[in-house]
């Protein structure tokens, strides 16, 4: 199977945005309200997508197969001020029918690199609590449960909790 992670380029914006939207919605359907799932706007995370890649603070990395751009990640600064941790994992997508390939293990090794370019040395991600499948996959790259807080999506009260690696090198690919 043809691959390719690589740092995402301003013309990725709407690609990431269509990747940003089909994924919220099969990720988060039963987790999140339908009305706001179906609310998303790709055209609004397409000028969101644009600006946070013309700022380039934010390291984000794009993965794709012969259908195009399948799945998306990015990183930088941790950003919530938790102690122990200075870099953090803010997202990480892939379309549902290209899961089970290694985009997403090849794309948190783009953002732990992205982040030992920074010079930070650890790496926090903050995920739903009942988002069971994307639990099991931080576990399995040997994330360390760190605590849960409650969250607000939309209309939703929630439970986040967060996993972490207190040295980029811990992460078992
Ligand atoms: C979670 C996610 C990023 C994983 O990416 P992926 O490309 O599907 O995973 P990979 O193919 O890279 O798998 C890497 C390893 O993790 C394991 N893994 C992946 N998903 C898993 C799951 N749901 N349960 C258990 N293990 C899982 C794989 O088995 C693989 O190990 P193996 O090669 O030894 O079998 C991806 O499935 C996704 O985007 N999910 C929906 C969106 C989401 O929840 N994002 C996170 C929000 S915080």
């Amino acid at each position: 199977m043809v691959s390719l992670v690589r740092p995402a380029e301003i013309d990725d914006a709407a690609a990431i945005a269509r990747v940003h939207v089909a994924a919220w919605r099969t990720t988060y359907r039963g987790l999140l309200p339908d009305d706001f799932l179906a609310s998303l706007d790709t055209l609004r995370y397409e000028e969101r997508w644009k600006r946070t890649l013309s700022e380039r603070s934010d390291r984000v990395y794009v993965a794709e197969d012969i259908d195009g751009l399948v799945a998306f990640a990015s990183g930088g600064h941790e950003r919530a001020g938790e102690t122990g941790y200075s870099g953090e994992l803010y997202a990480i997508y892939v379309l549902r029918e290209a899961q089970g390939r290694g985009h997403g293990r090849r794309l948190v090794q783009a953002v732990a690199g992205g982040l030992r370019e920074m010079g930070l040395t650890d790496m926090i991600v903050w995920v739903l609590r009942d988002n069971r499948s994307a639990r099991d996959f931080y576990e399995k790259l040997g994330g360390v449960f760190v605590r849960s807080q409650p969250i607000t999506i939309g209309s939703a009260l929630l439970q986040e909790v967060a996993y972490g690696w207190r040295s980029l090198d811990a992460i078992r690919y």
